[in-house]
């Protein structure tokens, strides 16, 4: 099971009121989250929305109101109340969540596609820190998923910057988170992904041994020197072997043009 309250069922039940430029629309959704198909894992929420506000919602898992306006404070006083209406609630849950979530979940299950991470340091984007890792997720589906970076076990939460998830052009994401730091001796620090495909949350340690930007210009400027020093010893080679033959070739070559000219 996932930590992440990964998917949603959406029901819209949509009305609205106009009364001259400033028209007044609202709607009810009712929204089923879950996070497996067992049926705890699965809540329900009556939401009324007003100009697309929320304005108060019902939530299954504690069987409560919570009101976002004072306009909607009648709402709970009176109607968000008693055993008629939470039987009304429950009746909702079996009928549009029980059902669809054992069927959306497997849907989800049987498309789920495992990212492939890769973990890596790259030049900070400012010069407050020493340093600055990447954490890739490429390839994965389906789109909600979460990285975090761990220091010695802790969540760290400041100097981090995520992208969105991006969108692949096939069915597939990919996202990219930066952790900017200043490297201490000893310490471990980790990216960790948690995603629908994964079973629990999986950890990738940053082994600071591995190339860094500066190690990565220096392999970069050695094989640029080494295809340098092969170059000029093949046009060298080439060089002498052109200049050989030229010697050969010129009389022969000369010969036929001369006769035709004449
Ligand atoms: C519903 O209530 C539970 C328990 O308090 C809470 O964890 C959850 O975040 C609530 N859901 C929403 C959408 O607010
Ligand atoms: C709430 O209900 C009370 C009594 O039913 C009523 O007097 C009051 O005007 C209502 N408040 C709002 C904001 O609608
Ligand atoms: C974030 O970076 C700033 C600037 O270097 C530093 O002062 C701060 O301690 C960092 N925060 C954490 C949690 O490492």
């Amino acid at each position: 099971m996932s930590v992440l309250n990964l998917s949603s069922i959406h029901l819209l039940l949509l009305f609205s009121s106009l009364s001259g430029v400033d028209g007044y629309f609202g709607h009810f959704e009712m929204r089923c989250r879950f996070s497996s198909e067992e049926p705890r894992d699965i809540e329900f929420l009556l939401q009324v929305y007003g100009n697309k506000k929320l304005l108060g919602q019902y939530n299954s898992t504690t069987e409560k109101c919570t009101v976002y306006t004072q306009w909607m404070k009648n709402f709970t006083e009176t109607a968000c109340k008693g055993p008629a209406f939470l039987a009304a609630r429950r009746d909702e849950i079996k009928k549009y969540c029980s059902s669809n979530v054992p069927v959306v979940y497997g849907y989800l299950l049987d498309k789920a596609v495992e990212p492939y991470v890769r973990l890596r340091s790259v030049e900070p984007f400012s010069t407050r820190h020493l340093a600055m890792l990447v954490c890739s997720a490429y390839d994965f589906y389906p789109k909600p998923i979460r990285v975090t970076w761990l220091r010695d076990g802790q969540e760290v939460t400041s100097n981090v910057t995520s992208t969105e998830e991006l969108v692949n052009g096939d069915w597939t994401y990919q996202i990219h988170s930066h952790l900017e730091y200043t490297p201490t001796p000893g310490e471990r620090i980790a990216c960790m992904v948690e995603h629908f495909s994964l079973t629990e949350p999986k950890l990738y340690d940053w082994d600071p041994s591995m190339p860094g930007p500066e190690k990565n210009k220096m392999v970069i400027g050695a094989c640029g020197l080494l295809l340098g020093v092969v170059f000029i010893a093949a046009g060298l080679i080439y060089y002498r072997k052109k200049s050989t033959e030229g010697r050969v070739l010129v009389p022969t070559m000369a010969l036929p043009e001369i006769y035709g000219t004449i």
